[in-house]
């Protein structure tokens, strides 16, 4: 369930579940965008969905992506894969990101 920042903007939960980090995500930002203004770095490359190097599982929830031709086929679509760097919430969303680092994490 969506909570809204002062800006009346949506806001959805981000959840790597395999480190159970979690984050914040509002409308006008990328999963990949929210997640780095949290410290949690998912790999990634090009930033505009056609590298692939960000690609991950979505275990859960609901995205749109800021661009209409993802480089994703269908099979992998359907698979659950999806490129953070150009999707954006439309629910709260789980992703399986083993390679995920965070970078303010104290050790
Ligand atoms: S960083 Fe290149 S497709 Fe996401």
């Amino acid at each position: 369930m969506s909570k809204q920042d002062v800006l009346g903007n949506n806001a959805w939960k981000l959840t790597l579940q395999a480190q159970g980090w979690t984050c914040a995500v509002i409308d006008e930002l990328s999963l990949l965008e929210a997640a780095l203004l949290e410290g949690i770095r998912i790999p990634n490359s090009c930033r505009n969905g056609t590298c692939r190097t960000c690609m991950c599982k979505m275990l859960a929830g609901e995205i749109k992506y800021q661009i209409d031709w993802p480089g994703l086929s269908l099979e992998e679509k359907q698979e659950g894969w999806i490129l953070p760097c150009v999707a954006q919430a439309c629910s709260d969303v789980v992703l399986d990101v083993p390679a995920a680092v965070n970078v303010l994490e104290k050790t």
